[in-house]
């Protein structure tokens, strides 16, 4: 079977890579991590990578904040057209790409955020729930457009809030959840035709289900 080769870009600890490292040990899963990319040099996101027998690359960027210099951006890119990557993947990135970064990339750009969007975007996802006193929270993974987690939505999952949960126990029960929805939204993107209308991404597979 031919498997699309991604790139993952990962700033810290590197679960939700772990878990797209764990799915794609199944031969039939339609995508391969060639590449994984960090802005912080000791990111554990890379040694999970290197201990995977995949290439793990820092990107050096002189700019401070959310963005990086064009220039690290163009070195992103170019490692990305020498692999021949179809799909990139952020996971636990926390810079903001570009808007000709993203349109410079062709293929699908996809970021996990935890919370169910558009509730509680930007930082702290978990802790803007719990303050905000919502009863279900959960993880969305979307494609990225030039926003901040504003892109279409590829796949939610949802979680209960418990009367008694501290910050680290619900971003443990959504991490959870993260790690079986980011492998199947990838899975779906990369396998189930789909258009953009307006805001909405609609796979054809929903098309023929209601037929
Ligand atoms: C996850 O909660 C993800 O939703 C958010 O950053 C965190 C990354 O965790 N974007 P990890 O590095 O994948 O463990």
């Amino acid at each position: 079977m031919h498997r699309s080769a991604i790139a993952v870009l990962a700033s810290g600890r590197g679960s939700n890579l772990k878990s797209i490292l764990e799915a794609m040990k199944d031969p039939a899963y339609p995508a391969e991590v060639t590449l994984v990319l960090s802005d912080v040099r000791d990111a554990p996101a890379l040694d999970a990578a290197r201990a995977a027998g995949i290439e793990a690359i820092a990107i050096d960027s002189d700019r401070k904040g959310p963005r990086f210099a064009r220039s690290a951006e163009a070195t992103i890119l170019s490692a990305l057209a020498e692999r021949e990557i179809r799909c990139l993947v952020l996971a636990g990135f926390m810079r903001i790409l570009s808007r000709s970064f993203l349109r410079s990339f062709d293929g699908p750009v996809l970021n996990i955020h935890p919370s169910l969007l558009p509730a509680f975007p930007g930082l702290d996802a978990q802790g803007q729930a719990l303050r905000h006193g919502v009863r279900i929270a959960g993880a969305t993974v979307h494609l990225v457009d030039e926003g901040i987690d504003t892109g279409p939505i590829v796949g939610q999952s949802a979680v209960p809030v418990h009367a008694n949960d501290t910050r680290e126990a619900l971003a443990d029960r959504i991490l959870e959840t993260e790690h079986r929805l980011f492998p199947e939204s990838i899975r779906k993107v990369l396998t189930v035709p789909y258009v953009i209308e307006g805001r909405r991404l609609r796979f054809h597979e929903e098309e023929t289900s209601r037929s």
